[in-house]
């Protein structure tokens, strides 16, 4: 597999990616000491089932871990979760210099990531990631959180993994749903970050590029591509001053939509839908407001219509969702604001949008073929 990558950021956290991820992971235990006061790995059920059984067989280290289990899913990535871990970490001896392994998806890594860095006032952790959303995006750049209620990851801290290890071969492991959601954030790297492979992505409908095996050329070009854009924005802007909000493209959005879906309890839409679902306005919002041709947004906006599930919302509902959406962190002196782009390929951040204009990117969601 051609995916193999080294790359440090300015937090000194390693990317290990590729066939060979695993074997680095007690390399990197061993030269940095890590686990003195003990080793931990976090797991839900399916992980615990399906991954752990090769990590641990890849890693002495990881092979005497206690292991610690949550449900899967975003209601484990609570308040209520961290501290039954904080109180199963005391009961089992944890110090300071224990480290955390998560391994699993998203949930587990940013669950897992504020788990440590409140244990003891901060613990080593190091990020395995399981699904394709986990490895393209959530487990790089040490941003650690839990939801709030309903409200997505609104206690956290930037927090940075001593390492974190992608093995592309646990995408295997993966629901057809999970490998979309994942896709989602892919996608999303090269709209914002990649024009040449968006044109390359469009060549494929949504279906036939899902249909790809993972060990396949241009699916590891994808991921390696989501690896390599994040890590490089990372550097330059840790803590999300400003250049690090390019990685919110369709989140602004997207994360009130995801919020009210999990709250309606219908069909609770994956955090990937609903970021497609909010790439769909931001695309709408970018002509409007950042001049994106308009061919390029009815592209993007059927590209994406065609591979992702549409949730329906009531017109009554709309009001729900912009009241949502003030909790998101980009917002300032009360506008809401957003991660567009005039180009793909060329960001702009930070760009105010009147409730009208959100409302009528919302209808375009439910209508796309109107747009045009
Ligand atoms: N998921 C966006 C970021 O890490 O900044």
């Amino acid at each position: 597999m051609k995916l193999t990558s080294r790359i440090i950021t300015t937090d000194r956290t390693p990317v290990f990616a590729g066939d060979h991820a695993l074997a680095s992971v007690d390399k990197l235990i061993s030269s940095l000491h890590l686990g003195r006061d003990g080793i931990f790995v976090l797991v839900d059920k399916n992980t615990k089932q399906h991954c752990l059984p090769l990590a641990v067989q890849k890693s002495v280290h990881l092979a005497g871990a206690v292991i610690l289990e949550i449900d899967g899913g975003e209601a484990s990535k609570s308040l209520l979760t961290a501290e039954r871990l904080w109180k199963d970490l005391l009961a089992a001896g944890a110090g300071r210099r224990s480290l955390l392994v998560n391994l699993g998806g998203g949930v587990v890594s940013d669950l897992g990531g504020f788990v440590a860095a409140g244990y003891k006032r901060g613990i080593g952790y190091i990020n395995i990631p399981t699904s394709l959303m986990g490895q393209a995006d959530a487990a790089i750049g040490g941003k650690t959180s839990v939801n709030l209620g309903p409200v997505k990851n609104q206690v956290g801290f930037f927090y940075p993994a001593k390492g974190v290890f992608i093995f592309p071969g646990f995408q295997t492991t993966l629901s057809c749903d999970h490998l979309r959601s994942g896709m989602a954030e892919i996608i999303k790297s090269a709209i914002v970050g990649n024009a040449r492979l968006w044109k390359r992505i469009l060549v494929y409908s949504p279906a036939d590029l899902l249909g790809l095996a993972p060990e396949h050329p241009f699916r590891l070009e994808l991921l390696a591509n989501a690896i390599r854009f994040k890590n490089e924005v990372v550097v330059k802007d840790f803590r999300e001053q400003k250049l690090r909000k390019v990685l919110n493209f369709g989140h602004t959005i997207g994360h009130a939509l995801e919020a009210y879906s999990q709250a309606e309890g219908r069909n609770p839409m994956l955090h990937g839908d609903a970021v497609a679902a909010g790439m769909v306005c931001a695309a709408f919002l970018s002509n409007r407001k950042t001049d994106l041709p308009t061919g390029e947004m009815v592209a993007l906006i059927s590209w994406i219509t065609a591979g992702f599930p549409s949730y329906p919302v009531p017109g009554s509902d709309l009001q729900t969702i912009m009241e949502l959406m003030k909790h998101d962190k980009k917002n300032t002196a009360g506008q809401i604001r957003f991660t567009l782009i005039s180009k793909p390929g060329i960001p702009r951040v930070d760009i105010a949008c009147d409730p009208s204009e959100i409302i009528e990117a919302l209808a375009c969601y439910q209508e796309p073929r109107q747009v045009g």
